[in-house]
């Protein structure tokens, strides 16, 4: 049975990010989404960069016709994301400032949150807005939104997501939250702060996004770290969405049998620990099938053998990464 029936028997959602692209081109592959997803996300879509073309104008093609496929096929649909650093639109270094931010942030997500509502299951409203390395005590990333209007701009953004569409789950998103090295320990650190301090301030928050890009390569994360922190953000009152699993390949051996091994043992030591967290409600990997992964482009392998890092192979069969995660469910 698809991932999508074991997932649910546990009272888990299992689900993937897609394309327009791919989706709207590709049968087979839209036909497999629809089997295994209980849930899907856009990849792009949804990001500034694809909804505004120009600082006065939306578009909203290919968003709409993603929440009309997931509708029609009778899938939850999530929103990634309202607020974040990357996929900005070229207009945005030259004409935003600490004058006009405030307002540009609250029409987008009314804008945008407004026009779902009710369609979406959950919002990753911010994303990754924790990053040490900028030297701030508290954690917290500079550039842009905290330049323009400082701290409070992350509960800004919930508040008047929460208002434009009070159905829909608020979750915080980020990244690089399971390895047991400094860099991770200071990011799961500052996490926690702000969510204790969202929480504390009653904004609406409801979850934390977990995007788990894994390295297949990497030390195994420390499972009783990542269980502790789970815990803690679980005892705060929020659940945990996995949001963007997947395992890069990029350094492992050439074999295929080998390689396919490791990754498959990633997701599963992964998922032991975040599935024994009853906070945790869903699983999204950041794709599919090995016929459509940013990692192609983003960690390519040096002896250019296509890369391995989702459930299903390049021609949507099921490997053993798929067999993991069916297990650990
Ligand atoms: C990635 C997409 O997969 C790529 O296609 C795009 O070029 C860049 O963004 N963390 C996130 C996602 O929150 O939005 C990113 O998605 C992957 C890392």
């Amino acid at each position: 049975s698809p991932l999508r029936d074991r997932f649910a028997t546990k009272g888990l959602l299992y689900g993937a990010a897609v394309s327009h692209r791919s989706l709207s081109s590709d049968l087979p592959f839209a036909n497999r989404v629809a089997a295994e997803c209980a849930i899907l996300v856009p990849e792009s879509e949804l990001k500034w960069k694809a909804l505004r073309p120009t600082p006065d104008r939306f578009s909203f093609a290919a968003s709409d016709w993603l929440v009309n496929f997931a509708r029609s096929q009778g899938l939850l649909m999530r929103g990634h994301t309202l607020v974040w650093h990357e996929a900005l639109p070229k207009w945005f270094a030259t004409k935003v400032d600490s004058r006009n931010a405030e307002q540009l942030l609250q029409q987008h997500i009314a804008t945008v949150v407004g026009r779902y509502a009710g369609k979406i299951h959950s919002w990753d409203v911010v994303n990754e807005a924790v990053h040490p390395d900028d030297g701030r005590t508290d954690g917290l990333r500079q550039w842009p939104w905290l330049q323009f209007l400082g701290p409070d701009y992350i509960e800004t953004a919930f508040r008047a997501a929460h208002e434009a569409d009070p159905q829909a789950m608020l979750a915080y998103n980020d990244h690089h939250l399971e390895y047991d090295t400094k860099d991770q320990e200071a990011r799961r650190t500052a996490v926690l702060k702000l969510l204790e301090r969202l929480k504390s301030r009653g904004t609406p928050i409801h979850a934390l996004g977990i995007q788990a890009h894994l390295r297949g390569d990497a030390d195994r994360f420390n499972a009783k770290k990542l269980k502790t922190f789970m815990r803690d953000v679980a005892s705060l009152g929020l659940k945990i969405m996995i949001t963007e699993m997947d395992v890069t390949d990029q350094k492992l051996p050439k074999n295929i049998d080998t390689r396919d091994r490791i990754v498959a043992g990633s997701y599963e030591d992964y998922l032991n620990v975040a599935l024994e967290e009853p906070a945790v409600i869903a699983v999204l990997t950041w794709g599919l099938s090995d016929r459509y992964t940013w990692l192609e482009s983003q960690k390519p392998r040096k002896d250019r053998a296509p890369v391995r890092p989702l459930p299903l192979d390049a021609k949507l069969k099921r490997k053993l990464a798929w067999n993991a995660i069916a297990r650990a469910a």
